[in-house]
């Protein structure tokens, strides 16, 4: 039966493993963004707890996106498993550092589905991609911007930085 859904599918076997990794990375960061915001939230930093509560909606919608397009193109999407979502964070500035290592790997997995899809000659796949790639280099810039703000306003009370957190 997979043989047959798979013989019949526009997309390349090898691209449809990969997307399938990409739809856990993606609930991987949505988990990692909720633990983020659990800890805001607890320390009653309201901005930052808002920002990454709208990131870990983010994440599974970007998550929903690609499990649509694998079982809309006649792929079979895996439902993924997430373990491993720390909890522990020394400091504002160490959960923004966090964050940008969570899209930076984000970007690569992405960038590495992309070149697979571009090497066999999967342009469904390939387009469908280009939104994740400009969407992945938007949210890297956002994250680093911000890390530039908590850098320039130094030995600011946590508050004080937290009312500049980008809450859209
Ligand atoms: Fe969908 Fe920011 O990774």
């Amino acid at each position: 039966m997979e043989t047959a859904i798979r013989r019949d599918m526009i997309l390349h076997v090898e691209v449809v493993d990969l997307l399938n990794h990409q739809i856990m990375m993606e609930q991987r960061a949505s988990s990692k963004y909720l633990a983020m915001a659990s800890w805001c939230d607890q320390r009653e930093l309201r901005n930052s707890a808002k920002y990454f509560y709208s990131q870990a909606e983010e994440e599974r919608s970007h998550m929903m996106k690609i499990f649509k397009f694998v079982n809309d193109n006649g792929g079979s999407a895996l439902s993924p498993t997430v373990t491993e979502v720390s909890h522990e964070y020394d400091s504002l500035k160490g959960i923004f550092e966090a964050s940008l290592d969570a899209e930076i790997e984000v970007t690569q997995a992405i960038h590495n589905v992309f070149k697979k899809a571009r090497q066999v000659g999967d342009f469904t796949s390939e387009v469908f991609l280009q939104w994740f790639v400009t969407e992945q280099a938007e949210e890297e810039e956002k994250v680093r911007d911000i890390l530039d703000m908590i850098d320039l306003m130094g030995d600011f009370p946590l508050k004080m930085i937290d009312e500049r957190i980008p809450t859209e």
